[in-house]
């Protein structure tokens, strides 16, 4: 085993991402990743990005220390049944797949340490959120190695697993809910005469400001959206509108839709 290396197994819209934000976070070099998956068409997409790529899951885990599992929930049991004859102690497994419990990949792979990682697409330019969540067999130096390795991609959350559900929503569905918003703010900008890309820039640098915002001074928004709202002026009674049409209920309910949907389809695949 190489113990700098690292493989992703399932190299999809997430593996990508997270291919891509090792690299530009300077952290990996490409001899040092290796990547699987079981398209052909994906393998010759990456190697022409310049990734070694193929199909070989059982060889990128003999050379790789760190093993990130991200293939869907369905397809945990069968990648895990191909690699678990190659899988020891010494390799750190990290998890993206939604809904897959420490409990399975023990009872698959083992008495290993592993990681559950929920971040997010953002990884491939370094502006993840991610949140982490250590099994029984990790220990301390495991995980601070792997909140480093997300630390450089944005910024890290360690979790008990039982918050993973409420993580994936927030976090990881919740890049999509952002962007839809900001998609409904840009066709608005059209709207009132901003061609599409005057109004998408404009759109995704106040919303960038106003993410930047709360997370550089860690006031609440509503304290952000006072400095913003003059009596009687424009911004509340656009503010104001929004609400009667629903907006905050709409994004709760949302986010609940998202969460109760992921806890029938866990309890289902306890079944
Ligand atoms: N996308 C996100 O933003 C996000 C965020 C957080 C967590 N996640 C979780 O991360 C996991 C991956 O998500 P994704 O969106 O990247 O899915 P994806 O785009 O479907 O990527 C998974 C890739 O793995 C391939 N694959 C399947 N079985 C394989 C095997 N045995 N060996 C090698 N490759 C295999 C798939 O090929 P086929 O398509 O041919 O099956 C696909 O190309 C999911 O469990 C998801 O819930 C995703």
């Amino acid at each position: 085993m190489n113990t700098h290396r690292l493989c992703i197994l399932g190299t999809g819209n997430l593996g990508t991402s997270l291919a891509k934000g090792l690299i530009a976070s300077g952290q990996f070099s490409t001899d040092r990743l290796l990547l699987t998956d079981k398209r052909e068409s994906r393998i010759t997409q990456l190697k022409k990005m310049g990734f070694q790529c193929s199909d070989q899951n059982l060889q990128a885990v003999k050379e790789s220390k760190y093993v990130v599992l991200s293939v869907k929930p369905q397809q945990f049991l069968t990648l895990a049944a191909d690699i678990s004859s190659v899988i020891t102690e010494n390799h750190v497994v990290l998890s993206t797949i939604t809904g897959i419990s420490f409990h399975e990949i023990e009872n698959a792979l083992g008495k290993i340490p592993a990681f559950r990682i929920m971040p997010n697409t953002a990884l491939e330019i370094c502006e993840s959120m991610t949140c982490i969540a250590a099994n029984r067999f990790s220990n301390l130096q495991l995980e601070n190695e792997v909140i480093r390795l997300f630390d450089n991609m944005g910024k890290t959350l360690v979790i008990p697993e039982d918050m993973m559900g409420a993580a994936t929503v927030v976090g990881a569905c919740g890049i999509a809910f952002a962007l839809r918003f900001m998609r409904a703010m840009s066709q608005g900008g059209i709207e009132i005469g901003f061609n599409s890309e005057m109004s998408q820039l404009i759109t995704a640098q106040t919303i960038k400001g106003a993410a930047s915002l709360i997370i550089e001074t860690n006031n609440h928004p509503e304290g952000e959206i006072d400095k913003v709202t003059t009596p009687q002026g424009i911004t509340i009674s656009g503010l104001n509108e929004m609400e009667h049409q629903g907006l905050s209920s709409a994004v709760i309910r949302g986010l609940l839709t998202s969460f109760n949907k992921l806890e029938n389809l866990m309890a289902r695949s306890a079944k």
